[in-house]
């Protein structure tokens, strides 16, 4: 047994409405694929207005959506031609404040995508950038210079995309522009005070609609080192989150977060931020949630983490002291849109899926807010055999990876055949595997079994219990490969500790483990054996339970 004892320091609780990013739970609309409500084959935002009533039932605090503005769709909307309108694909600007009403009618709060390191070509800016002569106040807005070699037909330095190749294309008149991403998505120029008005006008246009908040991408781009000096690497894909780049993490994005947070909090209701910035350490990655920074930034580290006891206790150990350190709350992502779905990576298959299962109730338990990603709480695997007519993602295209369209299959509804109530129509723009007929929503809907029903037991506690959401955690004495914490309440961890604990155990050790344990079993992620002061958990297993006592030692727990 390894004994261990942290006490993260809680900050402001809340689960009133004030404060409520602490510990929300976000469930990550793509909403290209989540619903289609006019049969075209692709999600839109009618299609999520009307399924808000499946969203408010599973429990999530609030929605994340991806983009869906006007876009030619290069990067599937990453790529924004107009920052102020909705891609006919998606609906129209009507929808979006349809949408945004019905949702908190519904008490769920409505995130949306701002992408400001870099805009479509087909942005009005960049076709007048194109048109407009060198150092033209047009080509001012990017990030426009002259080669180097003989005739500058070298690009002005030896900077990578990470979609793979150079981050340089060259214009018709010899000069080159950057494009950290696709061609299509050319890099702004931050140090242009145009660019602040005008990406403050959009932060403005959204809030005005009545969004609860924004999830910056590339949060950690769009400052660029001064000179854009070389890497002097190539690879830079590989250094990509574990290196400062000239080109990413740079202090000076700090700046342009600080400025945003002035302007959210000019606004009433609490609106945030959350940075989708890869830093190189959880130090780095809590800067950006600073206090006067954004409000949360995804865990990518607790993401990327293996399915192990010990790596897993330091990520967790780390995010928790360092977003402390900065007074703000940790976050919690297990899978997104950019990377391979979580049953997968922990294996695939029944293993993959148990797994899955008990990494929800180890994530929905720690301190802080967590992310879920549409499908995660069906269970749906990463799709590896999607026939290579309907590969489209461009990091593919352009030669990085194995490509994102594997995580971002359309989600099954209901029905014996794809596309399994995704829409009207007889195809859906990724098809789904005849097999995810056993995955559907409706299938899984009432099954005490199902993945759906633990998410929605688990949603339930999490928003019952005193002790989950923000808060302390204490790390308990466990078996090896075994994770046990007890997460309590102000009151248990004051004077005379009463008040409600509840305790999480993770077996990730590969046999049955027999950890101590009394209080009424809460939920169980898969087979759980208890004999009073003990239980015993199966591999891959989790369980929460219910610390019966009046005072600390009561618990049995220690
Ligand atoms: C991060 C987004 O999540 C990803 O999908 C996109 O390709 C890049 N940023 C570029 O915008």
């Amino acid at each position: 047994m390894t004994q261990d004892t942290l006490i993260v320091p809680a900050g402001d609780l809340g689960r009133d409405g004030t404060r409520w990013w602490r510990d929300a739970v976000i469930y990550q609309v793509y909403v290209r694929s989540f619903a289609d409500s006019d049969g075209d084959g692709v999600g839109d935002l009618p299609g999520v207005r009307n399924r808000l009533p499946y969203l408010a039932d599973l429990g999530v605090d609030a929605l994340w959506l991806t983009p869906f503005y006007v876009s030619p769709m290069a990067d599937f909307g990453y790529d924004v031609a107009d920052y102020r309108d909705v891609d006919p694909l998606f609906g129209t600007l009507a929808d979006a404040r349809g949408l945004i009403a019905d949702a908190h009618a519904h008490g769920l709060r409505i995130i949306v995508d701002v992408v400001p390191n870099h805009t479509s070509d087909r942005h009005a800016w960049f076709r007048a950038a194109l048109a407009a002569s060198p150092g033209s106040p047009e080509r001012a807005r990017y990030i426009v210079r002259d080669g180097r070699g003989p005739d500058g037909a070298e690009p002005p330095n030896d900077w990578e995309s990470v979609f793979g190749g150079p981050a340089w294309t060259r214009l018709p008149d010899g000069q080159w522009y950057l494009h950290l991403f696709a061609p299509e998505q050319p890099d702004l120029n931050w140090e242009n005070p145009e660019v602040h008005t005008e990406f403050a006008g959009i932060l403005k246009f959204w809030l005005d609609l009545g969004v609860d908040g924004f999830r910056v991408d590339v949060a950690h781009g769009m400052a660029k080192a001064h000179g854009l000096p070389d890497v002097g690497h190539t690879d830079q894909v590989e250094m990509l989150g574990t290196a400062v780049l000239p080109y990413f993490d740079q202090d000076a994005v700090h700046d342009i977060h600080r400025e945003w947070r002035r302007l959210l909090d000019s606004y009433g209701g609490e609106r945030i931020a959350v940075a989708e910035a890869w830093a190189p350490t959880p130090e780095r990655l809590a800067a950006y949630t600073r206090p006067d920074e954004l409000h949360q930034a995804f865990n990518f580290h607790y993401l990327s983490a293996p399915w192990d006891a010990a790596g897993l206790r330091e990520v967790i150990d780390e995010s928790l002291c360092t977003a402390a350190a900065v007074g703000a709350p940790a976050t919690w992502v297990l899978s997104n849109h950019d990377v391979k779905r979580h049953v997968t990576r922990y294996g695939g298959g029944e293993r993959g899926l148990r797994r899955a299962r008990a990494a929800a109730l180890l994530t929905l338990a720690l301190p802080g807010s967590a992310y879920v990603y549409q499908g995660e709480e069906l269970g749906l695997p990463e799709v590896l055999d999607l026939p290579e007519e309907f590969q489209q993602d461009p990091q593919r295209l352009r030669g990085e990876g194995a490509g994102r369209d594997g995580c971002r299959v359309p989600m099954p509804w209901e029905g014996e055949e794809p596309p399994f109530g995704f829409g009207a129509g007889a195809a859906s723009w990724l098809p789904i595997p005849a097999a995810w007929r056993d995955l559907t929503v409706a299938e899984q809907s009432g099954d005490p079994g199902s993945m759906l029903t633990l998410y929605q037991e688990a949603l339930r506690v999490r928003s019952e219990h005193p002790a989950l959401g923000d808060g302390a955690l204490r790390w308990l004495a466990a078996p090896r490969g075994t994770l046990v914490f007890v997460r309590e309440t102000h009151e248990a961890t004051g004077g005379d500790g009463a008040g409600r604990r509840l305790a999480c155990a993770v077996n990730l050790s590969g046999g049955t483990v027999r950890v101590p344990a009394s209080g009424p079993p809460l939920l169980a992620s898969g087979p759980v054996h208890t004999d009073g002061d003990h239980v015993e958990l199966s591999p891959d297993t989790a369980l929460w339970w219910d610390v019966e006592t009046s005072g600390r030692q009561g618990g049995r727990l220690t």
